[in-house]
């Protein structure tokens, strides 16, 4: 038998659950050709939803390519990644090769190809040239036209992914953002998700005065509704022979702050224990000596965590976990918690909120990480 929870990567299919409305919307969009972007907190799935979108996309016959801007160390590393993936979508290797060196003109592409245990084997891509920034500008020119040019040679849509898209802030940001933009508002064959996980960062890339305003529709992920995931976590339960106690799913969720992530790893660290054991019921008991372990592996993590705030942060932080997140700056909650005055509290919520240790949530704060803020509340003084 295997735990039917997944965390911790891109969920698959059969641990998937709900995004119904979200998944509609983001495949008719993106056969429209549309640029849409995907924001959400970190650990919400948006890249599960990026790769059950494309999935839908490639089954219609759209060519799907996925790139995670974030993971490169440069923007030449980038746009050698991006070209990679783009070329990766062409089945005939070949082919692939003349219309890459015909498409990138500025720069020298070495193109390898060594046959290795996938069907199409592997590709890589460099530009060893580019050095100056108007060399790299230039290529960059030539990469991003690379998704039109695959549609052409191919004759199909094609869908393109940069998921982690904040991360072009990184790459001397402005210059970045005009040229992606100026090359996508033509490719109208192709369809592109920028997603990404820092709210506020990508709201500001969406202003009035950058480039990819106005762009395309705005996709902003919420959680699941808490009735449904607790319902689909009883439920695989369930199928994978383990019967849950009623309200064990409902707990779950609670006790996760319905993180999408924090929920998974909750039911499937519940699920291990049940299994251990050889039993075939699940209890709030199992919940909760699943939530002790956790809370034990994780302390060493946490401390660390926990030295490097500043003081002020450490009360404030604390007072979010036993106030639920309300009325911080009152002086009630202050005095009671001993955090001084309102501006010092302000200022350290906004540290707290910077390091994504808490978010807003309606008209409170909470912990993003439930098992840090389980950790707080029972291991803190
Ligand atoms: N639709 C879903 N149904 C069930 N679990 C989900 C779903 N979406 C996400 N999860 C859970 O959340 C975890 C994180 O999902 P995913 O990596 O897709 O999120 P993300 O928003 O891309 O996160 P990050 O910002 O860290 O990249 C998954 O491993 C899974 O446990
Ligand atoms: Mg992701």
């Amino acid at each position: 038998m295997q735990n039917p929870f997944v965390y911790g990567e891109v969920v698959p299919l059969s641990a998937f659950a709900d995004r119904v409305a979200e998944l509609d919307r983001l495949v008719a969009d993106l056969a429209a050709g549309q640029k849409i972007f995907l924001i959400s907190p970190r650990r919400y799935g948006k890249s599960s939803l990026v790769r059950r979108a494309l999935a839908a996309m490639a089954k219609q016959g759209a060519l799907t390519v996925e790139v995670t801007v974030s993971s490169y160390s440069s923007y030449v590393a980038f746009l050698e990644g991006y070209a990679r993936a783009i070329v990766s979508a062409e089945t005939r290797w070949d082919r692939a090769r003349t219309w890459l060196r015909e498409v990138i003109r500025s720069a020298r592409a070495e193109v390898h190809y060594s046959p290795d245990a996938s069907p199409l084997g592997s590709i890589s891509v460099s530009f060893p040239n580019v050095r100056s920034e108007r060399d790299q500008s230039r290529l960059a020119q030539e990469v991003f036209a690379l998704p039109s040019r695959l549609a052409e040679a191919r004759r199909r849509k094609v869908v393109v992914a940069l998921d982690e898209f904040q991360g072009i802030a990184g790459f001397d940001g402005g210059s970045v953002e005009h040229a992606l933009r100026a090359a996508v508002q033509h490719q109208r064959e192709v369809g592109y998700i920028f997603a990404g996980s820092e709210p506020s960062l990508m709201e500001r890339m969406l202003g009035p005065k950058r480039p990819f305003y106005k762009a395309g529709p705005v996709i902003r992920l919420d959680k699941i509704p808490a009735d449904e995931f607790s319902a689909f976590i009883d439920a695989r339960f369930a199928r994978s022979g383990i019967r849950s106690e009623s309200g064990l799913g409902a707990a779950i969720v609670e006790l996760a702050g319905n993180l999408p992530y924090d929920v998974q790893r909750l039911a499937h660290e519940t699920w291990d224990e049940v299994r251990a054991d050889g039993r075939r019921r699940a209890t709030l008991d199992d919940l909760h000596l699943a939530l002790r372990r956790l809370l034990t592996e994780q302390q060493m993590m946490f401390e660390a965590l926990w030295q490097r705030l500043k003081a002020a942060q450490r009360g404030v932080l604390r007072a979010v976990v036993l106030e639920e997140g309300r009325g911080l700056l009152s002086v009630e909650v202050r005095e009671r918690h001993r955090l001084g005055g309102a501006s010092t509290v302000q200022y350290a919520l906004g540290a707290l909120v910077r390091d994504d240790l808490i978010g807003r949530e309606g008209d409170r704060y909470v912990v993003v990480d439930s098992l840090l803020r389980e950790w707080v509340a029972r291991r803190t003084f």
